[in-house]
């Protein structure tokens, strides 16, 4: 028995959970109580939270290895942290289009867990896309269609020379990836390992082609895809507090960072989570 309270704060994924103090070291039935949380809402959200980055690196492992990001340099003491950073003089902000995480990589990450520490005096929202509500809007015959099909995804938009979404701005460090990695392949319709429900897995950031297919013969499908997928009512949006942490599905949710505050700094720290090597299945709630 845990004491979470979940509230739900979408239609189509979403909740706020209370009742965790995610700084300190959860037992492993809290841990697993979030986790059922996660893949059922598909992105959770804290409040009020006080986080070392050794905290947020402690309670990210309880879910999964952490990621060290090929193409954007962790800080100095954890390379498995990410400082986004979006300074006063800054144009572009990072993860500003609709993504999901490291869906450009051969294993992609699980989930993202970000924490708020400074934040601008309004604005900077980010907007969630629930891909498992937009597979089953489509056709029976489309999911049909795009059951059979892969897709070759890859970080050549994001993050080639001259390119690169970090180093467009002072604010982020680009790591030096040991030459730059290729193409991968992930299934259009992704089964969920924990839960059985299939969602969508293209996106506008990564995704390039079907495989077996031309770009150009991939294009009007994608968009059609990318039209749909970011439907308002399959989204909900998070207004971030200093201490706010956002945990997302990566499986089955894209989102995307709003570049609405102009002139004003924002500064949140991410953990990736990549999957185990051999993923158990979430217990069920009375197991
Ligand atoms: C990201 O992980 O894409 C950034 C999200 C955000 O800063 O809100």
């Amino acid at each position: 028995m845990t004491d979470l309270k979940i509230r739900r704060v979408a239609g189509a994924l979403g909740a706020e959970i209370e009742g965790v103090d995610l700084a300190r070291p959860q037992s492993d039935e809290t841990i697993a109580a979030i986790r059922r949380a996660l893949v059922e809402h598909q992105v959770i959200f804290f409040r009020d939270q006080d986080l070392t980055p050794e905290q947020q690196v402690a309670f990210g492992r309880r879910f999964g290895p952490l990621n060290i990001h090929p193409y954007v340099a962790g800080m100095a003491e954890h390379p498995e942290v990410m400082e986004i950073i979006k300074e006063p003089s800054d144009k572009t902000n990072f993860g500003g289009g609709w993504h999901s995480d490291m869906s450009f990589l051969e294993t992609p990450a699980i989930g993202s867990i970000l924490y708020a520490v400074e934040l601008p005096d309004w604005g900077g929202d980010t907007l969630f896309a629930s891909q498992a509500a937009a597979f089953e809007a489509l056709s029976p015959g489309l999911q049909k269609t795009l059951e059979g099909l892969n897709a070759v995804h890859s970080a050549s938009r994001e993050y080639s020379a001259g390119g690169h979404s970090a180093q467009k701005r002072g604010s982020m460090k680009v790591a030096e990836a040991d030459g730059y990695i290729g193409e991968f392949v992930h299934p259009v319709v992704l089964t969920h390992p924990e839960t059985g429900r299939k969602a969508l897995y293209v996106n506008p950031a990564f995704t390039l082609r079907f495989e077996g297919w031309k770009a150009r013969e991939s294009k009007p499908l994608l968009d059609y895809l990318f039209e749909h997928c970011r439907y308002e009512g399959f989204t909900c949006r998070f207004a971030w507090r200093p201490g706010s942490v956002a945990f997302w599905d990566n499986r089955s949710v894209w989102h995307f960072a709003l570049n609405d505050y102009p002139g004003q700094r924002r500064h949140m720290r991410r953990v990736t989570v990549d999957p185990w090597p051999a993923q158990a299945r979430v217990p069920a709630a009375a197991e």
